[in-house]
């Protein structure tokens, strides 16, 4: 059976990795300023992760959610302190879409309305409702399109305001730092209106997380920057450092009734162990500081070279913004200086989301080998 081809590959095969780093089947190390898509936070095959999940799957790798399972409010409780997010409930899935679906769904049971208010550039998953709250036609298919979506300019409250006033929609979704779509971020007077704005139509202000959450801007939570509290915050990625895991942070105002929300395998005890051991080294290799740290040497690297245009993000969420499509030089950071860089919708960015134990010393050797290309 073939597999179906869906995704454009590098021609590399990944047998191994450690760290921020990660080893090809003929032995070749490869730097990754990706991570798996911002998935990596305590770097690959962490000893303390690598044996967390080793001891659970030999005690107890999985059941269902018809039982007791305290490992998932240890999971719960170690998020409230870590996050600092007291308000909260914790509702676990198995990834960002479903965490989002999941968000926008528990939204419109709770105050019964049915649209949803998006923002130009954002990406929120491929599933349903998700992916109809995506800016981008070529993944959202016609049965996607039947959910009632509109898209507002980050930034313009003008516009929000003037589609909550119809009092017709459940919930506003936004990346506080738009990932996919180009490292995108808003001003605090924005996100600050924008809570306002939700609180006076009773709508939703859901801020998915899912890939600038867990450390990865250096605060836990990008949305933290601009103090504003999120009726639902999603959370996916960097939370299993590699295991299929999310979740949904609920504000103690919106209650739980029986069968409201549910999943076979979100929550599972592998998935919590994992899950655990990420927030436990988040915390005790202070990967927050480090993040801001390497995010401040990143920044005066790249202002020392005049070919980057722009330099965007905050933490280890990082992009640079060239006049000319980045995908020829992300091809030679690969194939001749083995470094793994991402890229974005906006075809001039190059991406970079390193594992959050990242070093200067990485750094380094990632400026070299761009001022060489350059
Ligand atoms: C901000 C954001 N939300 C949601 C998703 C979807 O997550 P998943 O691919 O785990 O479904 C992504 C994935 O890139 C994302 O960046």
């Amino acid at each position: 059976m073939s597999l179906f081809n869906v995704y454009p590959l590098f021609d590399i095969t990944p047998v191994k990795a450690k760290d921020v780093f990660v080893y090809d089947d003929i032995g070749t190390e490869y730097l990754d300023l990706y991570g798996g898509h911002a998935v990596i936070s305590i770097g690959h095959s962490h000893p303390q992760y690598v044996s967390a999940i080793s001891n659970q799957v030999s005690e107890l790798g999985f059941y269902s959610n018809s039982i007791q399972n305290p490992l998932q409010l240890q999971l719960a409780n170690k998020l409230k302190v870590l996050s600092g997010c007291k308000d909260y409930q914790l509702f676990l899935c198995n990834s960002g879409a479903e965490a989002n679906e999941n968000a926008l769904k528990l939204a419109s049971f709770h105050n019964e309305k049915h649209k949803v208010l998006a923002f130009h550039n954002s990406f929120h998953g491929r599933t349903s409702a998700a992916v109809a709250a995506t800016d981008n036609p070529k993944v959202v298919a016609p049965l996607n399109a039947q959910q009632d979506v509109d898209f507002a300019a980050l930034g313009d409250l003008i516009a929000v305001e003037n589609i909550l006033k119809q009092n017709e929609t459940c919930a506003v979704i936004i990346e506080c730092i738009q990932g996919v779509g180009g490292l995108d971020e808003s001003t605090t007077e924005f996100y600050q209106g924008l809570e306002v704005l939700c609180k006076k139509y009773n709508t939703a202000l859901i801020a998915d997380e899912v890939q600038s959450g867990f450390g990865r801007t250096g605060d836990f939570f990008a949305f933290q920057k601009h103090n504003i509290t999120p009726d639902i915050i999603s959370i996916a990625k960097g939370m299993g450092n590699g295991f299929p895991v999310g979740g949904i942070l609920i504000h103690q105002n919106i209650k739980a009734t029986f069968g409201m929300l549910g999943t076979t395998f979100g929550g599972n005890h592998l998935a919590c162990a994992a899950s655990l051991t990420v927030l436990e080294v988040i915390a005790s290799e202070n990967l927050m500081d480090n993040a801001k740290m390497i995010s401040a040497h990143f920044m005066e690297k790249a202002q020392s070279i005049p070919q980057i245009k722009t330099i965007k993000g905050r933490g280890l969420m990082l992009g640079l913004e060239f006049d000319f499509p980045i995908s020829e030089l992300r091809r030679i950071l690969i194939h001749k200086h083995h470094i793994f860089t991402g890229s974005s919708k906006n075809p001039n960015l190059l991406r970079i989301l390193p594992p959050l134990t990242i070093q200067i010393k990485h750094i380094n050797a990632f400026f070299d080998a761009l001022k060489q290309e350059l």
